[in-house]
């Protein structure tokens, strides 16, 4: 079965156009202005891994265009006594989900239910895979603060090989001609990530990735994704954690955003994270009218 209209898989195979199409469609929503685009409607929240931002802002846009929410995680539910990804799938369709929304350890986990539920399927973040809303919510930021995407130059600093948002966001703006440089150790900015989208260079060295930039992301440093890896975590601050004095090579007016959550003291200081440049929390709020384009796109409502 080919996934419903109006699923979001993954941003790498949606078109610039379309990405473009939902994120003016977001600029018109605000969840304080409720609009019954959903009403009626049922939302799964399938959540078989830990999520504050996205879980609650999914919530409340659904909730703020008339829609029901089931939030169903993995600890209390029939998940823990072993039922699998599909007939909970099958289950949740048969109680009435007229959308799933799904966040799941696996890379292609959302792919596999939206290949056999015939309902839209979004993903809320597929393992190493990707994370499309975080990176649509990022875009609504980066335009809201710079008004195009034209001349930008974006520089992702942090644990790339494990980030399913640097995934997503590296597929979205490389359609829209950005500059991006993905700067960290080798650990976790390996040399072959060049090549997961075009117009991408990596260095190695912070002054090298923030000269000229306008927009710098941070990513968590996933300790509990880093057994194995010899990377010691003093080393990393040393040379990579976002500071004023760093701050200060990037573009005057450049602006910081992390997706979170955010570890202060590893991958930023409190300096940075509350500064007047920071949007950490400006995307967290963006998070809310963005997913509420997306759920409206997977009704058809997106008009
Ligand atoms: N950015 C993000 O996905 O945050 P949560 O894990 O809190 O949802």
């Amino acid at each position: 079965m080919n996934p419903a209209r109006g699923s979001l898989l993954g941003i790498e195979h949606l078109e610039a156009a379309e990405i473009l199409r939902l994120l003016k469609f977001a600029r018109r929503m605000n969840p304080d202005k409720p609009r019954p685009l959903l009403k009626g409607k049922r939302v799964m929240l399938l959540f078989y891994e830990s999520s504050t931002r996205t879980r609650s802002s999914f919530e409340i846009a659904a909730k703020s265009m008339g829609a029901h929410t089931v939030l169903i995680q993995s600890f209390g539910s029939s998940i823990e006594k072993g039922e699998s990804l599909l007939d909970t799938g099958y289950t949740v369709r048969a109680v009435g989900a007229d959308i799933i929304v799904i966040r799941h350890p696996n890379a292609g986990a959302p792919y596999v239910m939206a290949q056999h539920i015939d309902v839209p399927v979004i993903n809320a973040g597929d393992g190493l895979h990707e994370h499309p809303s975080q990176a649509l919510l990022d875009a609504y930021t980066i335009l809201r603060n710079k008004n195009t995407f034209k001349g930008l130059q974006v520089a992702i600093v942090g644990d790339i090989f494990h980030s399913r948002v640097a995934r997503s966001a590296c597929h979205l703006l490389s359609k829209f001609g950005v500059k991006i440089i993905l700067c960290g150790p080798p650990e976790l900015v390996p040399d072959i990530a060049t090549t997961l989208a075009p117009g991408i260079r990596v260095t190695r060295h912070i002054d090298d990735a923030l000269r000229g930039t306008d927009v710098i992301m941070l990513l968590r440093v996933q300790s509990e994704r880093l057994s194995g890896l010899k990377l010691d975590l003093l080393e990393y601050i040393t040379r990579y954690q976002m500071n004023p004095a760093r701050l200060k090579m990037a573009k005057k007016d450049a602006i910081v955003m992390h997706p979170g959550p955010i570890i202060r003291g590893l991958e930023l200081t409190s300096e940075i994270a509350d500064g007047a440049q920071a949007r950490i929390l400006e995307e967290v709020r963006n998070g809310v009218p963005t997913r509420m384009a997306i759920l409206a796109r997977a009704m058809g409502k997106m008009r």
